[in-house]
């Protein structure tokens, strides 16, 4: 799989940062697809900006498309002053804050990535509720066997049995780089 030449650029910031936590092409691959499908007018939001090698991935899929916001949200204050420097198309808005919260405060997405323990180990109900109808949520690391933490696995295992058993969601385990649970929201609202 070959990466977009933006993409490489954000790994080769990622490594500058010393940033180990940047997703796995497989995972920013599906992003760029599911990006790409996402309806005119439509929005995306990723919780977790770390070295940008996600949205890059977003952005690639996007294209020429200016039609779609992208939102991206990370905790981390310097991370993301040195995100805000990178020349992102004027369609993607960075926040800062807890993705637990402030995913309750930024509308609904046709497309969620969640990406950062805000919003996936904490507040994974108002990750849900941010989506649209038909709305698509990615969700990575979720592949128990790579986490040896006892405490982390266990609250993975609770994100897994959240996601397979909502009743508004359609969700599929991918096993795939770090574990992917793919989720589409009823259409039903
Ligand atoms: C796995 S990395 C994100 C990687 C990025 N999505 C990518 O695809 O390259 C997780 C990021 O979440 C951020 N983070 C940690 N806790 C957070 C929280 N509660 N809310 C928002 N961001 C958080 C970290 O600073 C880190 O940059």
């Amino acid at each position: 799989m070959s990466r977009p030449p933006g993409v490489d650029r954000a790994h080769e910031r990622a490594d500058e940062l010393g940033f180990p936590l940047s997703c796995e092409d497989v995972a920013g691959a599906l992003l760029a697809t599911l990006a790409a499908a996402v309806p005119r007018g439509g929005r995306i939001l990723e919780l977790g900006t770390g070295a940008g090698v996600g949205l890059a991935w977003i952005v690639s899929g996007l294209g020429e498309r200016t039609d779609v916001e992208v939102h991206s949200v990370d905790l981390d204050t310097d991370l993301l002053g040195t995100i805000r420097r990178v020349g992102w198309p004027a369609h993607v808005q960075l926040h800062e804050g807890d993705g637990a919260h402030l995913v309750a405060t930024l509308g609904r997405f046709d497309l969620l990535f969640a990406d950062a323990p805000g919003g996936k180990l904490s507040g994974l109900e108002a990750t849900i509720a941010a989506l649209a109808p038909s709305g698509v949520l990615l969700v990575d690391d979720m592949d128990l066997d790579q986490h040896a933490d006892p405490e982390l696995r266990r609250a993975l295992q609770g994100v897994r049995d959240t996601l397979v058993q909502h009743p508004q969601l359609v969700s599929t385990e991918l096993a795939a780089g770090s574990g992917l649970i793919l989720c589409a929201r009823s259409g039903a609202g």
